[in-house]
């Protein structure tokens, strides 16, 4: 099951688990709502009479957006040019049809965007036509396309090849030795650009400070990272260092080069289907009958809270850089939890010992954090004072699953 929109740091995965701690209460508030991934769950199992999310951010707009059936007939087929010409005003193709929901860059990388297109066509619009351009006879279903993997992904990086990169080489012969051509090929203008550096008598911090570029350097003249610059830059760097070569000659080089960096990315496709996407938003308007949800967009502390309710708080993580630009006021947020009259649970990694009681804990494999040790504790605080008030009853059970695991 989905609950939720598809949302950076959702509470999908873990939505029962979290829902399956609450206490029963009539009303209960999501202040951090985001995808309101929770709300969906709580809404479903009907653990409470009336639900109230907020955010500050659009986000639950979206989502009420969805169960009130806004998206019901929602179709389109979106390219990499209407997501930037789009997802400013429309919120559907920002959220849906970015990478990882984060409403910044387009959904699919360049070459398996065509792939996407014909599937879409086929599975929303009955249109074959462009699997037909790829040699493709498919009735587009998931069954379909895995049992025939292999056979359309060959077909379909044959086309690409000739039609998007426009290369005569052949397939077979571009496809033996990959790495190794990939290789050749960065390390001849690697060698190149190296040579334009030291027969100008040049250093690569001189021409960061000429291009004005913090580190840009390093990724034309070391092996990590290695990019060629674009023309722009290039033309720039002929006047300090020496590159005979005009750029569309050694283009030609270039553009071999990510060719070959294009095929090696389609030749890692693991999978070829997939319109999540829709059926995501589908699920959602099956809550349409259940009425009873409120919205708000704004600041946590401008909710007012009814007597004999559950207060829900996914807060912006402490110390996690995905976050840290939203500037969130912890020490404050802590101030408050304390002093609410109903319930607090805390969906947090860590909070002060001292003043928060967690009440369990799940392992979590989290992208969110980088370093070797990718497992970590996401944990359900409540405030220490509202156990010591009785507002907050800690069940035994979960103490004893506590010490278990
Ligand atoms: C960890 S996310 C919540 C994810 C959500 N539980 C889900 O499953 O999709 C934290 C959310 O807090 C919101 N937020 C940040 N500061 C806020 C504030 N002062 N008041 C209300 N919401 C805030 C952010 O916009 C973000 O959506």
């Amino acid at each position: 099951m989905n609950y939720g929109l598809p949302y950076m740091g959702s509470k999908n995965k873990i939505a029962e688990w979290v829902v399956g701690h609450f206490p029963e209460k009539k009303h209960f508030y999501d202040l951090f709502a985001g995808g309101c991934a929770v709300t969906h769950c709580a809404m479903l199992k009907s653990k409470f009479k009336t639900f109230t999310i907020n955010d500050i951010s659009k986000m639950t707009e979206f989502f009420t957006d969805a169960i009130s059936g806004k998206y019901a007939d929602e179709r389109r087929w979106i390219s990499r040019e209407d997501f930037s010409r789009l997802k400013d005003n429309d919120e559907y193709v920002r959220i849906c049809w970015s990478f990882g929901n984060k409403g910044e860059n387009y959904l699919y990388s360049k070459e398996i965007e065509p792939w996407k297109k014909a599937l879409h066509h086929a599975c929303v619009y009955g249109d074959f036509s462009l699997m037909e351009e790829f040699g493709i006879r498919t009735d587009g279903t998931k069954i379909d396309i895995k049992k025939n993997a292999a056979e359309y992904k060959e077909k379909y990086i044959r086309w690409y090849l000739k039609n998007v990169l426009k290369t005569s080489a052949e397939y077979e012969r571009l496809r033996s030795n990959l790495e190794a051509k990939i290789k050749d090929n960065s390390e001849k203008l690697r060698a190149y650009l190296l040579e334009g550096l030291r027969k100008a008598g040049k250093t690569a911090a001189e021409v960061n400070r000429f291009l004005g570029t913090n580190g840009m350097a390093g990724h034309y003249f070391g092996r990590s990272q290695w990019e060629f610059p674009t023309r722009e830059v290039y033309i720039k760097l002929q006047s300090l260092l020496y590159l005979p070569e005009n750029y569309d000659e050694i283009y030609g080089l270039q553009s071999l080069y990510e060719s070959l960096q294009s095929l090696q990315r389609l030749e890692r496709l693991q999978s070829l289907e997939s319109l999540q996407r829709l059926e995501r938003l589908q699920s959602l308007q099956s809550l349409e009958s259940l009425q009873s949800l409120q919205k708000f967009r704004g600041d946590y502390r401008n909710v007012k809270i009814q007597p004999d309710s559950l207060i829900y708080c996914d807060i912006p993580y402490k110390n996690t850089a995905e976050y840290s630009d939203g500037g969130f006021d912890h020490e404050s947020f802590y101030d408050w939890a304390e002093k609410q009259r109903e319930p607090v649970i805390i969906s947090e990694y860590a909070m002060p010992e001292e003043r928060f009681e967690r009440i369990d804990f799940i392992k979590k494999r989290s992208l969110l954090f980088s370093g070797s040790n990718l497992f970590h504790e996401e944990g359900l605080f409540v405030p220490k004072t509202q156990i010591e008030k009785g507002i907050f009853t800690v069940k035994k059970k979960e103490w004893k699953q506590l010490e278990l695991l």
